[in-house]
């Protein structure tokens, strides 16, 4: 087979390039691992900057997002029982949007499905050869049968467990990392949202995270240790644990009920540089890994995923290259901007088992000053809502 961009991987990063790439013409063929009915069972988190939403707009896929999502003016930050809130709208302008990420893939998947678009599905044993060349190609099997596909360019969506990210030289690759000694314990429960807006929750007991699907499906997490099992967590000790980390008066608001999905997601930052190589270019979690306490993973994607569409569309329409050469360099300056924001907003938020009562002083200094600093809050406003692409 024969296509202008080959693109590895069939998650949100993936099929929003391949959309918006439809959309000028410029022909592509997505490769995913996995089923579709798998890539859409993963759950995933729901704030979209505007930034991701003007994306789906210009890819022409945004009629359920903007009949079903949720405008945020504002998040609530807590710290033990005070609440900090912060308006967006006020301090930037700007709202998000609260949207699951996993509606945003199946919109996705319907848009490429309706304009014809070729998603191979259960893929195995991808290689990307000469990418170092201007022909690359991909080989790869489905079920067991081998097929190739020429191309002029490779994008690597494939997410951070995914071969393109490999594909780069070790002697070539520097890698950034950072782990965090905890995780996030998350519930998705067919209860009303304990509050209009998210809440992040800074407290003696450690995080939590109030945030919703839509009117009657709440996301709920608390912060556990790396060591905890899903197993040990009933839903009554999740609830509880819940209640003693959010402010009182919003614990007595709480609606529970069953847990209809219960998981534990380590806590990491992660960049790779560069993010291209030759006719290869990585996009979304192939290249970087935000913790989630930003709302930064699908965004920074997103912003990737804005980069490369543009300097291929500028290959293609015009014959200008430049956009294709800076696309690594372009990309990285709001990477590390996006994952400074997200270990920023993880250590404030968070408590460290090595933490001392100074670390602890600090932490509350911090929300203190966020609290009585309209310049402070304007700062976070900013980084939360999306900084410029
Ligand atoms: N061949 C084909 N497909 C692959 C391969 C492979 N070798 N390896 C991985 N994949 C597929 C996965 O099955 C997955 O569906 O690539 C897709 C990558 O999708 P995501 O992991 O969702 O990554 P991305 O599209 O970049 O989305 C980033 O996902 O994890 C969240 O917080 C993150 O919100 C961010 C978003
Ligand atoms: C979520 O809704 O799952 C969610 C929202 C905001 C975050 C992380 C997760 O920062």
């Amino acid at each position: 087979m024969k296509t202008q961009v080959a693109i590895i991987g069939g998650g949100p990063s993936g099929l929003l390039l391949s959309q918006l790439l439809h959309t000028v013409g410029i022909s592509s063929i997505v490769l995913e691992r996995k089923t579709k009915d798998y890539v859409l069972g993963r759950i995933r988190a729901g704030v979209l900057e505007q930034g991701m939403v003007n994306l789906m707009r210009r890819a022409g896929v945004s009629e359920r997002m903007d009949a079903e999502g949720y405008v945020h003016n504002g998040t609530v930050i807590s710290n033990a029982d005070e609440l900090i809130e912060l308006n967006f709208t006020k301090l930037t302008g700007t709202p998000v949007l609260v949207y699951g990420q996993t509606e945003v893939t199946r919109d996705l998947y319907e848009a490429r499905e309706k304009a014809g678009g070729q998603i191979e599905f259960e893929v195995e044993d991808v290689v990307i050869h000469d990418a170092k060349t201007d022909a690359p190609y991909l080989t790869y099997t489905v079920h067991g049968e081998e097929r190739r596909i020429d191309c002029d360019y490779v994008a690597g969506c494939d997410g951070f467990h995914g071969v393109s990210r490999q594909t780069i030289p070790d002697d070539v690759r520097q890698e950034f990392e950072k782990v965090y000694p905890f995780g996030w314990l998350g519930i998705l429960s067919e209860t009303p949202p304990v509050h209009h807006e998210l809440i992040y929750s800074n407290s003696p007991h450690g995080f939590a995270l109030c945030s919703m699907r839509n009117a009657n499906l709440s996301r709920y997490y608390v912060q556990v240790p790396l060591t905890d099992k899903v197993e040990e967590w009933s839903d009554d000790r999740f609830w509880g644990e819940l209640k003693k980390r959010i402010p009182a008066e919003v614990a007595e608001k709480l609606v529970t009920g069953p847990s209809i999905e219960k998981s534990i997601a380590p806590l990491r930052s992660f960049v790779t540089e560069p993010m291209s190589w030759g006719r290869l270019f990585l996009c979304g979690d192939a290249a970087h890994i935000v913790p989630p306490t930003g709302a930064k993973g699908l965004n920074t994607a997103a912003s990737d995923i804005h980069y490369l569409f543009e300097a291929l569309k500028a290959h293609y329409l015009e014959g200008d290259d430049s956009g294709i050469e800076g696309y690594s360099e372009k990309a990285l300056l709001r990477v590390w901007k996006a994952e400074r924001f997200s270990w920023w907003m993880t250590n404030l938020l968070h408590r460290f088992p090595d933490q001392g009562p100074f670390d602890i002083k600090m932490q509350q200094a911090e929300l203190n000053f966020l609290r009585d600093n309209e310049d402070a809050q304007k700062v976070l406003a900013q980084n939360y809502v999306g900084l410029p692409y």
